[in-house]
């Protein structure tokens, strides 16, 4: 049985990859950091519906990149990995606080990267690992008010590259999925002026559903999609790339 860890499983994105993912067999570990509750009802719900697979909650905070352990100890096999956790700050970059910036590159970047050195030899096991980001198509085209988190969301491009390039022989693959506007919680501090502003713009008319992201999620852990790695895929409906 394949296991998927689901790094911010509690989230619109993370949650609609962690029922993608069910449907199509995987066994999941499904993370939050504050909010449980969204995912002891996810796991409810997935294993009512898929009673032969195993579902376990697991909690971390990533802002913490130090104590790892306390996460891993909990996973036995590791098949894929799916970074779905993230925030972001809408102000001037003049204006930015370090905390910020280290949670940002923590939480998006810093904390990722140390985990995936420990999970490595977990991921090669099966030889077909998968590791997946939700990026962001700011990470391309840059975003004012959004310095930092355009950013860190340009590195987890960056490090995906990289990365692929040294886990390839181990059948690895390690690629970003990077939205454009999509419709979750992340975006609610907007009011509704903004958020019809940037709907004008995207091509396609409307804001994505968490849906249209995690099918390209579930496509990239797919046992046959073993020869695309390092690549950005972005899901925009058009907008900005
Ligand atoms: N929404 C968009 O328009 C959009 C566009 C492009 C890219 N993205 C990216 O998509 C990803 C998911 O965003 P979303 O829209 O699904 O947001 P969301 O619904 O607000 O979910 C955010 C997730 O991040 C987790 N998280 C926050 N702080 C954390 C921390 N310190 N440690 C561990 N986990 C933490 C949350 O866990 P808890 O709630 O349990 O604390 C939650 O699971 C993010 O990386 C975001 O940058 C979103």
């Amino acid at each position: 049985m394949s296991f998927a860890l689901i790094i911010g499983a509690s989230g619109d994105i993370g949650g609609a990859c962690a029922k993608r993912l069910a449907a199509q067999g995987w066994s999941l570990y499904l993370h939050y950091d504050q909010h449980e509750r969204p995912v002891t009802a996810l796991l409810e719900e997935l294993t009512a519906a898929y009673p032969k697979q195993d579902f376990l909650k697991v909690q971390y905070d990533f802002t913490d990149e130090t104590h790892l352990d306390r996460l891993t100890s909990q996973l036995f096999g590791v098949d894929a990995v799916v970074f779905a956790a993230g925030m972001t700050y809408y102000h001037l970059f003049q204006e930015t606080t370090v905390g910020e910036l280290s949670t940002l590159m923590k939480v998006h970047l810093l904390t990722p990267m140390v985990l995936l050195t420990k999970l490595q030899a977990k991921l090669a096991v099966s030889g077909r690992g998968r590791v997946v980001f939700i990026g962001s198509v700011y990470g391309a085209a840059g975003s004012a008010m959004e310095v930092a988190y355009s950013t860190v969301k340009g590195a987890q491009s960056a490090f995906a590259k990289a990365y692929a390039q040294e886990v390839a022989s181990l059948g690895i693959t390690v690629n970003v999925v990077a939205p454009g506007a999509v419709a979750t919680k992340m975006n609610a501090m907007f009011d509704d002026a903004t958020l019809a502003a940037v709907r004008a713009e995207i091509p396609a008319g409307r804001f994505a559903e968490p849906a249209d992201i995690s099918f390209y999620v579930a496509s990239l852990c797919a046992p046959d999609a073993a020869y695309l790695t390092g690549q950005t895929l972005y899901v925009t409906g058009g907008w900005l790339r």
